[in-house]
């Protein structure tokens, strides 16, 4: 079988889901849906409100199970999520899930408590455990000298980072993002999707990020899969994507309220 750009069959696939589908009661947020995707690949998902991005992303974390088909990713199924998805998947979600109690450091550990044993988890909670790596991540988001504040003191842009820092010591080789620009001025939204690209680009894994804007789809990924009413729309390489094939996704049917996206995020 074939989707998009990608054969199913390919040994390459991080992700291969076949006929994965999702219903909240009598809402089809995801109809069945085939999807591979390969390794380092970096995919926008772009769609309306609605349209199943947030409900393919838990899928894809395993936060939500599939009413249908099959999920498997690097060959091993999400049948039975457990800590070992917490190494292969790590998920941003829009609010960033920081403690804003803890001290930024004990946050950028948290993406480690997946791989811990709980004892440890509770012992990192008074002595943080793998600091440097922590510090390290730190210091690549060019926010090192904040390890030590309180994460509720850091500005929206530095939670963002620790988000991020997190992420790098999670380690998981899938990393997916929900949304992680809509609230953001636009300089700062190329800041983050400019780290997650590289992030994922530098160490060769692979990013599936829901966000609104064309360009930056463009600019920053390399495939972009449009959903409309848990649908799949189109699949296509970002360069090809126009702004037509936006608006067209977009358009809700002479709804006037709803306007397609520009070119902000
Ligand atoms: N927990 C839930 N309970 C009931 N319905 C839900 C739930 N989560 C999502 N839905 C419904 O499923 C559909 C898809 O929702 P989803 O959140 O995946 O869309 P989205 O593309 O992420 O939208 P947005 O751009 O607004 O974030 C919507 O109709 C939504 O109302
Ligand atoms: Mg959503």
């Amino acid at each position: 079988m074939s989707v998009g750009r990608t054969s199913l069959a390919n040994p390459a696939n991080l992700v291969v889901a076949e006929g994965i589908a999702k219903a909240y009661g009598r809402v089809q947020a995801l109809a069945p849906l085939d999807l591979a995707i390969s390794q380092g690949e970096r995919v926008a998902l772009a769609g309306p409100s609605g349209s199943g991005k947030t409900t393919l992303l838990y899928l894809l974390a395993g936060i939500v199970q599939p009413d249908q088909g099959t999920l498997a990713i690097d060959g091993r199924s999400l049948a039975r999520p457990g800590k070992e998805l917490a190494s292969l998947v790590g998920m941003i979600h829009q609010q960033y899930d920081l403690v804003p109690h803890l001290s930024v450091l004990h946050n950028v550990l948290a993406g480690r408590l997946g791989q811990w044993s709980l004892l440890r988890s509770i012992v990192s909670l008074f002595w943080p455990q793998d600091r440097h790596l922590a510090v390290a991540a730190l210091d690549q988001m060019g926010i090192g000298d904040k390890a030590n504040e309180r994460t509720s003191h850091l500005s929206g842009g530095e939670m963002q980072r620790v988000a991020l820092a997190r992420l790098m010591v999670q380690g998981s080789r899938i990393i997916l993002a929900d949304e992680p620009v809509s609230s953001l001025d636009p300089a700062r939204a190329e800041d983050v999707l400019g780290l997650l690209a590289d992030l994922a680009e530098t160490s060769g894994r692979t990013l599936v990020t829901s966000l609104h804007s064309p360009r930056l789809m463009r600019k920053y990924f390399s495939r972009v899969i449009g959903l409309r009413e848990g649908k799949l729309q189109f699949d296509m390489p970002a360069q090809e994507l126009t702004e037509e094939v936006i608006r067209r996704l977009y358009d809700l049917n002479n709804d006037s309220d709803r306007q397609a996206p520009g070119d902000t995020p």
